[in-house]
């Protein structure tokens, strides 16, 4: 089979460019307008979009009064689940893609919360693995700072274990509904999981059908060792922040390699990297419109967004205009951005306050005309640096809007991009394997995941 473009589209209502509420176009309320965001996702599903992705963080962040009053991440969006259970009833195709935490859920209370929103979208449902990023969401949960990096990926591991095998407990074709013989389902065909591991105890079954899509589709964004070892053995869609063709390309390679030697077949394994588009009929428009978002960035917004991709670091003692210091190691930040964000100081002498321009300026942006965003997209998929993009719109509506109506034509008539949706799941339109249950095949009705391993791709 041809090898398939695919795109996603990251949502954030309010623009991903922390700036993008303040664009003349923006809805000022976009992050808690249900009709404006299903607009958006119309939009997206019309231009035959694989799916759609909400990020999520489940907390306010830490970044003090004088810089969260500035931006709109207070007011940026639902709770995915909860949103994309709303969208399931707008749209009939596009996938819908939740992040939820490891760290800070049950995963019982997430199993049964993704199994429905598959059932709701007629088998559309995809979940985000993350293990959360800073301590203001440790705090939300009982803990004073977040779990140590190791640690949670040892839980995420172990949840994930606990969630699929909660998604097997009753087989495909366990609800044959016979009302001669007062039958609903057949008794062997209902498993409880009996999970009994290091973190979880969790006895099972899930109250609810087995998913349409056997699992929704796993989405993972880890790029630290644990985090790839990870999206390598559970992953399905993989997100990455490379912004480069070069680093694209070395962690697509890495990725698969590991997909392999984690017994997995590398196609089932798709890697999306982030693509911020400013888009316009010219050249020169879309770099004043990159230019002018940039400019609406307050500096101590700036800064405080450095900070953060920093894991968290207090810079306010720097000299603004000298070099970053030496950061101590930390196990708790998201290392991947921040270790890019210390390469490009270093290798290119930036000072602090050069260094948050660059970063708030979105430099990974692709600034320019359809044919040059196009070009891009196809030199990464042909060259096997990127299976498709998640596609971020820096603000909103306009770079959705372009995108869909520019970028996407282009990528039609160069018979990169689908101009119809090939199935009806998620699945199918990723073309990813529907996942047997873990108990197919088997007759006993309870199997502890104590003894039974999940089959990640059958
Ligand atoms: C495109 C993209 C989106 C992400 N979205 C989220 C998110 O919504 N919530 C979250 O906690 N982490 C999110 N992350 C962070 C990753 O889950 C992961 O923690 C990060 O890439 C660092 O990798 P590591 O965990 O292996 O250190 C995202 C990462 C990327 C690249």
């Amino acid at each position: 089979m041809t090898r398939e473009l695919h795109l996603n589209g990251f949502l954030k209502p309010g623009g991903t460019h922390l700036a993008g509420w303040r664009h003349p176009d923006a809805v000022p309320d976009a992050g808690v307008n249900l009709r404006y965001v299903t607009e958006l996702v119309r939009t997206l599903e019309d231009a035959r979009f694989d799916a759609i992705f909400i990020a999520d963080l489940i907390a306010v962040p830490d970044s003090g009064d004088e810089v969260l009053s500035r931006v709109s991440v207070v007011n940026d969006g639902f709770e995915p689940i909860t949103l994309l259970a709303a969208l399931a009833a707008a749209t009939s195709r596009i996938g819908l893609i939740a992040t939820a935490s490891t760290s800070y859920n049950e995963p019982y209370t997430l199993a049964r919360a993704f199994a429905s929103l598959d059932h709701l979208s007629g088998g559309r449902a995809g979940w985000n693995v993350v293990t959360s990023l800073v301590d203001a969401e440790a705090r939300n949960f009982g803990l004073g700072e977040h779990l140590a990096h190791a640690d949670r990926y040892a839980r995420a591991r172990e949840f994930f274990e606990v969630v699929t095998g909660l998604w097997d407990s009753f087989d495909d074709d366990a609800f044959t509904i016979d009302r001669a013989s007062g039958r609903y389902f057949e008794q062997d065909a209902l498993h409880s999981l009996d999970h009994r591991g290091e973190r979880f105890r969790v006895a099972g079954p899930l109250n609810i059908a087995r998913p349409p899509q056997g699992r929704p589709v796993i989405a993972q964004a880890g790029s630290s060792e644990d985090g790839r070892a990870l999206a390598a053995e559970i992953g399905e869609v993989i997100f990455s922040a490379a912004r480069d063709f070069e680093t694209s390309l070395a962690f697509t390679t890495d990725i698969k390699e590991r997909a392999v030697r984690a017994g997995r077949d590398p196609d089932q394994v798709l890697v999306l990297p982030a693509l911020t588009a400013f888009v316009a009929p010219s050249r020169a428009q879309a770099e004043d419109e990159h230019r002018e978002l940039a400019a609406l960035l307050h500096p101590r917004v700036a800064l405080a967004d450095l900070e953060y991709f920093l894991g968290g670091v207090d810079l306010s003692a720097n000299d603004l205009d000298g070099p970053l210091p030496v950061l101590p190691t930390s196990n708790q930040a998201s290392r991947s951005g921040r270790e890019l964000i210390i390469a490009l100081a270093a290798q290119e002498g930036l000072t602090i306050r050069q260094l948050a321009e660059r970063v708030s300026r979105s430099e990974e942006a692709v600034v320019g005309t359809p044919t040059d965003i196009a070009d891009h997209i196809e030199e990464w998929f042909t060259a096997g640096a990127a299976d498709g993009f998640n596609v971020a719109f820096p603000y909103l509506p306009t770079s959705l809007t372009r995108f869909t109506s520019l970028v996407v034509p282009e990528l039609q008539r160069r018979g990169l991009f689908r101009t119809e949706y090939r199935g009806r799941t998620l699945r199918e339109n990723l073309g990813l394997d529907r996942p047997r249950s873990r108990y197919a095949g088997a007759t006993q009705g309870s199997t502890s995941t104590d003894t039974t391993r999940s089959e990640h791709t059958a």
